[in-house]
């Protein structure tokens, strides 16, 4: 027998070892495939538009409350719908503003009120906080920052929104405004 020739223990040892590294690497594989899944995902960190009902020739100058439904969001291995609303209107300047109604004292949702003693305004019913139009909270009432604004994108005549983001650079509004 040459120093080259394989035994029969080692030929065996060596296949052994092959077929049971093999079958280690089948079963380990996929685990560790659907424990990172969700990380692989190509729509990971995109930001989701819906299409709204409300068209833009639909669009006014007076706040319009839409519901609207974000489907299939991803939160790791859980896919879920969720409700969402927005107040959409046309700026003076001819810019679409979808607002968040949660107040951002502590989460009401604010309806908006034409009527005196406060007119054109988003009033909060839960402690009375108050915003403009834009959104931008009133001075001296409880809710300190402006209310949330929806991403907003146009494809045509349909109305998509994103995301609803704070915005933390707008000061308050005298109560006198
Ligand atoms: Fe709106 Fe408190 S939750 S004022």
């Amino acid at each position: 027998m040459s120093d080259h020739d394989v035994t029969r223990r080692q030929f065996l040892n060596y296949t052994l070892t092959g077929v049971g590294g093999f079958m280690a690497a089948t079963m380990t594989l996929p685990m560790v495939r659907f424990a990172i899944d969700p990380l692989l995902k190509e729509d990971k960190g995109k930001e989701k538009f819906t299409q709204i009902k409300l068209k833009v020739s639909d669009l006014t100058a007076e706040p319009q409350q839409v519901k609207f439904t974000v489907q299939d969001i991803k939160d790791g291995w859980y896919k879920f719908d969720q409700k969402k609303e927005a107040f959409v209107f046309k700026s003076d300047e001819g810019e679409i503003i979808a607002l968040s109604p949660v107040c951002t004292h502590l989460g009401c949702l604010v309806h908006w009120s034409p009527e005196p003693p406060y007119p054109n305004r988003f009033q909060c019913p839960c402690h009375g906080s108050r915003f403009t139009k834009k959104g931008v909270n009133i001075a001296g009432l409880p809710a300190t920052a402006p209310l949330h604004v929806y991403e907003v994108k146009t494809e045509g005549e349909n109305i998509l929104l994103g995301e609803a983001h704070p915005r933390l650079d707008i000061p308050a509004v005298p109560p006198s405004y």
